[in-house]
């Protein structure tokens, strides 16, 4: 292993001896000073890359209604909707600890809503944990949560399943009196036995005092560098966002251009003919005199009928 691969950060890890994170072993590395890296997935292929990436923890994001479903906001999302992509992320994930968002009013409305819905991320999802948003009014069902064997991490500050209620998404926190009302919701969350706490869209000397006064760790995003981790959203990070650039993402590549550069090459080729080459293709009819010319007259390569062909999930052969 190169100096640079043995590194801390954006460098690749191999998972294929690693064990899977637990919810111990996330709020130890606060006490381990060792900063927790979380990111969003929400199919089996991009899990599978953010976990190979080296990602503690897989945050299954309600935000996939904004980025897979085309929706303006958060709130339309269903507990089914996450579950089904829970599933296919649990799936895909071997290291990092799988953390499935519970979509909006899927907790508040009785104990009991809260347990069954919650429970489903596990049962079905395959989820280790759930994650919540809201402050000193969530405390009691986090608690009861966490009683039963269902881990939480709390989500407090700019809360998007409250964005009609904060007027927008905006940064929260932002006069004294705000900033001691976030500090409160925090602490409550972590009295109330969450293991980890998502500050979103606040000010980084807030965070920071936040997460000076919790013994859970800390996970901003927008939160500035002082929190015990950072989260962003898989396709802000990867650059998959055209229409979105909020202050808060660093795009560490740019899929998206990437990504429709080869479209057009691959549509360029098809109109042209030059896909698929022959490298491609699968050859012709194994014939009794074995000639195999093709319409063109040049020569083509048969197939034999056992010719293994590694892969993939359209024909082999
Ligand atoms: O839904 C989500 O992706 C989130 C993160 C932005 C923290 O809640």
């Amino acid at each position: 292993m190169t100096d640079q691969a043995k590194g801390l950060g954006s460098q690749a890890q191999d998972i294929s001896r690693a064990k899977r994170l637990t919810v111990p072993s996330i709020r130890g590395m606060k006490a381990r000073r060792e900063r927790i890296a979380m990111v969003t997935a929400y199919d089996a292929t991009f899990a599978q890359m953010i976990d190979e990436g080296g990602a503690d923890m897989l945050l299954v994001g309600d935000s996939l209604g904004m980025v897979v479903q085309g929706l303006d906001s958060t709130l339309p999302v269903t507990v089914d909707e996450m579950i089904y992509h829970c599933r296919a992320v649990a799936r895909g994930a071997r290291r990092a600890l799988v953390v499935g968002d519970l979509p909006f009013m899927s907790w508040q409305l009785s104990t009991e809503q809260a347990l069954k819905n919650a429970a489903r991320f596990l049962s079905e999802g395959g989820a280790q944990a759930v994650k919540l948003e809201g402050g000193v009014e969530a405390a009691d069902t986090v608690r009861k949560l966490v009683r039963l064997g269902i881990p939480v991490v709390g989500h407090v500050g700019l809360t998007p399943q409250s964005v009609h209620a904060m007027g927008g998404f905006r940064v929260q926190g932002k006069t004294a009196e705000a900033a001691d009302g976030v500090l409160a919701d925090a602490i409550a969350i972590a009295e109330a036995g969450a293991f980890a706490i998502v500050l979103e869209g606040i000010p980084s000397d807030l965070a920071a005092r936040i997460t000076a006064s919790i013994d859970i760790p800390t996970i901003g995003i927008g939160a500035g560098v002082s929190c015990d981790g950072q989260v962003l959203v898989c396709y802000d990070l990867l650059g998959l966002t055209p229409n979105m650039r909020p202050k808060f993402v660093k795009r560490y590549a740019e899929l998206y251009a990437e990504g429709k550069q080869a479209v057009a090459s691959y549509c360029g080729e098809v109109k042209s003919g030059a896909f698929p080459s022959a490298e491609f293709a699968f050859g012709n009819v194994l014939r009794s005199d074995s000639s195999s010319r093709t319409a063109s007259g040049a020569d083509a390569p048969d197939v034999p009928a056992d010719a293994p062909v590694p892969g993939g999930y359209g024909p082999t052969h």
